[in-house]
């Protein structure tokens, strides 16, 4: 079923040219929880969206359950055909979970109890003997590791060194950046990118994408992937969802016409 969607593609450039939208509904959960009933129910958002342009469905699976739920994992396997992607904390819980349900991708993130998101990238390096056993043990059940980190050269060698194959590069620091550092965030991005792409590293970015500001990161070639959340669901509400996605489809596929290497 997934066999177009394999994430280690080559660089090929009709691959490069079509970059890939993983759309998280992590949000449809968090209204649901609201009212702790099952509406609006994430599977269907999800739905909606690889009906609507979605190359990917993206979830994250936290601690402490404040959106997504285990059984949501379990019905996103089961009743979607586009990959599923779990975001997940570096733990023996979620781990078990990963190995039991078999997403196409894990993406490890850092997790703090009391953050509102994630509020940056994992710190590999810092952490690098602990993520060891968590990135083979993935590696070993053929699941696809990602790892979300800061742009930063130190953080995407590690992530090369300890064996993943790809890594999301946290762009909320660029997203969130006013017109005197956009230029610094925007090739903090670009040089760590460059770097993954020397190391053969796929890259992803995502976290604060929205219409504005996505056609930027969209035209960076070596950027396949782009998994985008709060932005789409948060839309959907005024537009609809099916349409906010589609719009979205649509400003990432004219920036990356014209997209650079
Ligand atoms: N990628 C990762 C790894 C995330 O944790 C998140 C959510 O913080 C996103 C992408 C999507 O970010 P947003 O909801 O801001 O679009």
């Amino acid at each position: 079923m997934h066999e177009n969607h394999n994430s280690t593609f080559k660089n090929t450039s009709i691959e490069r040219d079509k970059l890939r939208l993983g759309v998280n509904i992590d949000h449809v959960a968090t209204l649901r929880n609201a009212r702790g009933g099952s509406h609006p129910d994430p599977i269907k958002a999800a739905q909606i969206a690889q009906e609507s342009g979605a190359d990917g469905i993206t979830a994250h699976l936290r601690e402490d359950r404040r959106h997504i739920s285990d059984k949501d994992i379990f019905r996103l396997k089961n009743e979607i055909t586009v990959p599923l992607n779990l975001e997940m904390a570096p733990t023996e819980e979620m781990l078990r979970i990963a190995v039991n349900h078999q997403p196409h991708a894990v993406c490890l993130v850092p997790e703090k109890r009391q953050e509102l998101t994630t509020e940056g990238g994992l710190n590999v390096l810092s952490n690098f003997s602990d993520l060891t056993p968590y990135v083979n043990r993935l590696k070993k059940s053929k699941l696809l590791v990602s790892m979300f980190i800061d742009p930063e050269l130190e953080q995407v060698r590690a992530c090369a060194d300890l064996g993943s194959s790809i890594v999301e590069f946290h762009v909320g620091a660029f997203c969130d950046a006013n017109s005197r550092n956009r230029d610094k965030e925007f090739n903090r991005i670009l040089r760590a990118v460059r770097e993954a792409e020397k190391l053969g590293l796929e890259c992803h970015a995502g976290h604060g994408l929205t219409f504005e500001n996505v056609g930027e990161i969209a035209k960076i070639k070596n950027i396949v992937e782009l998994n985008i959340g709060h932005f789409l669901i948060g839309e959907g509400l005024f537009s609809g969802l099916n349409n906010s996605i589609k719009e979205m489809r649509k400003i990432i596929d004219i920036a990356r016409e014209k997209g650079f290497d």
